[in-house]
């Protein structure tokens, strides 16, 4: 790759002047470290084509800095039904509004992460796409919308773009002193086999939940992780189900069919390389053509949403094989309509220096009946039925930089975790215990009810009496006529919590998406409006700048 460049500048490569190169701009939009990992990717590869890069997370930059950005790649993950990801909230709001800069003369391009499994997949990068256009901005290089199984397209994209932003600079040649930091050598696609050593039910059996806590070793493995990251599992499907579905399809299943350029029977793709269980679009599409079946055409064509989304509540694709026996699928056929089995991802339980050869995870198992069967959640009941002490369990780390108890031990932290969102905090806790930090913890949990569902309760008790745990307040929704959910509980204690808050306290939500953080982020602005004495917008203010100060980070999903 040195071809081009002057001879006299391979000598001192580390040293070389490098007030000529040209800077190349990645800012990066991330809820669970794809972009960013992506974005040092993109650096690593700038470096080696003689630019400088500088790589940025998108709420350290400000609107106006935009417009000096004249080599400039965004790469963004979607949130959820087309959001942006937290940290790409502030800028994107800024750049979306009136007040944007004028962006002529700015190069740039889109690498949008995403899930087809979602209706607005790859939104918040058509999103900034879009607008950067109507800034001004030149793209240089179309963008790329990657499904889940991302790393193919965006290496491809970056193999493209990378050259075309270096088109035309003096370059600089730098040999790879100050590379990013070595990568775990374990990742999606080469993943630790790790035993799992404890499976352990936390609910109580007459619970309506089923919520269990896992160890899993990763003793001799060299890796390590931090409180606050997730672990993936990537787990293999049900026997049963898989045996199901041969039936369905009138096929034995010692069919052989190539996958992923392996050949393969079709019982073990359907075992360990595919989605079975819910149904995506393309396969749906080719029932309905080859079914007939009008209504499920009609719901298709509709385009209503909503409506597809009730009628395909709790069902899965046996399901549908079942109800709809006349449309045919040859094995060959069946696999092509399928999604590649993903893993999933789980907020660790544990503190990496409290357990350094263990990671605990607190996952509730999905079990529920409908359409005439039990169903069953993938990972969730793989984890709580599948896995035997021989099992290799396929294991990899995601770390997530942004969700971390303060580096300062003495400044207070406000977590609200209910149900399983509890995961993180308890490793938080151990955390905070094994440093002797000595700030204050509160912990807002709760769940349906006290007597079944309360986990980790003589834990979280003995924390308590060991004074790391400073508060708990406590929301269970069903033990009472009326509902109490932790919000109430921040309302009813918002004096002190704004009092927290006033001291550099950290506020930490993990859990449900879609009401539970929701409603929280409605009660927290609630609680500074009130006891900060302030209107709604200097609220609002007030939680953007916790915001932007890492003070206000969320695990939600
Ligand atoms: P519910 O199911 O009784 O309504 C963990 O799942 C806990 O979160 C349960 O107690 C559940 O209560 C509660 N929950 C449901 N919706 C919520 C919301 N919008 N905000 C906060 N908690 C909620």
């Amino acid at each position: 790759f040195f071809a081009g460049m002057h001879s006299h500048m391979l000598h001192s490569a580390s040293s070389v002047n490098q007030s000529n190169a040209r800077v190349l701009h990645i800012l990066y939009g991330t809820q669970t470290g794809n972009s960013e990992s992506l974005a040092n990717d993109a650096a690593a590869k700038a470096k080696s084509h003689g630019l400088l890069p500088i790589v940025k997370s998108m709420d350290k930059v400000e609107i106006g800095q935009l417009a000096g950005m004249a080599y400039l790649l965004i790469i963004t993950s979607t949130y959820g039904e087309g959001a942006m990801p937290d940290n790409a909230e502030l800028l994107w709001d800024a750049a979306n509004s009136e007040a944007a800069p004028n962006l002529e003369g700015i190069n740039y391009s889109v690498l949008a992460l995403g899930d087809t499994s979602y209706d607005l997949f790859c939104q918040a990068g058509i999103d900034w796409d879009n607008r950067l256009q109507e800034l001004g901005a030149t793209r240089i290089f179309d963008r790329v919308n990657c499904d889940v199984d991302f790393e193919a397209p965006a290496a491809q994209w970056l193999s493209e773009v990378i050259p075309l932003m270096a088109e035309g600079a003096e370059t600089v040649a730098v040999i790879d002193t100050d590379a990013p930091a070595a990568k775990s050598t374990y990742n999606r696609k080469n993943p630790f086999p790790a035993k799992l050593q404890v499976n352990r039910i936390l609910t109580a059996l007459d619970s309506s939940k089923e919520t269990r806590h896992y160890e899993i070793s990763i003793a001799g493995s060299d890796l390590s992780y931090e409180a606050g990251d997730a672990l993936c599992v990537i787990p293999s499907n049900c026997p049963d189900l898989v045996q199901d579905i041969l039936q369905a399809l009138n096929c034995n299943g010692d069919e052989e069919e190539p996958v992923n350029g392996e050949l393969l029977t079709v019982a073990e793709a359907l075992r360990s390389y595919y989605e079975i269980k819910l149904p995506g679009k393309e396969f749906l599409e080719e029932i309905a053509k080859r079914s007939g079946d009008q209504e499920l055409n009609a719901l298709l064509n509709s385009g209503d949403k909503e409506k597809l989304s009730a009628y395909l509540w709790g069902r899965d694709i046996l399901d549908l094989l079942l109800q709809f026996p006349g449309a045919e699928f040859s094995a060959a056929e069946f696999l092509r309509l399928l999604k590649p089995l993903q893993h999933r991802a789980y907020s660790i339980s544990s503190s990496g220096k409290k357990h350094p050869d263990t990671v605990h995870l607190t996952v509730a198992s999905v079990r529920y009946s409908g359409h005439g069967r039990q169903h069953k959640g993938v990972c969730s009941t793989y984890l709580a039925d599948l896995v035997t002490a021989d099992t290799d369990v396929k294991i990899f780390f995601s770390p997530n930089s942004n969700f971390r108890v303060p580096s300062d031990d003495s400044l207070p932290m406000i977590m609200v975790g209910p149900g399983t969102g509890i995961a993180p905090f308890r490793a938080f806790l151990q955390e905070r215990q094994f440093r002797q930090a000595s700030g204050k913890n509160w912990l807002f949990f709760g769940d349906r009810n006290a007597a079944t569902d309360f986990i980790y309760r003589e834990e979280i008790e003995t924390l308590q009496a060991e004074g790391v745990l400073t508060r708990l307040d406590l929301a269970f929704s069903r033990d009472q006529e009326q509902k109490i959910y932790v919000q109430d509980r921040m309302i009813e204690h918002g004096a002190e919590l704004y009092a927290w808050l006033e001291q550099g306290g950290y506020f930490f939500v993990c859990g449900d998406a879609y009401r539970m953080a929701k409603d929280v982020d409605q009660a927290l602005h609630e609680v500074i409006r009130i006891h900060g004495k302030k209107s709604l917008l200097e609220a609002v203010e007030y939680v953007n700048q916790l915001k932007k100060d890492k003070r206000y980070v969320r695990d939600v999903y």
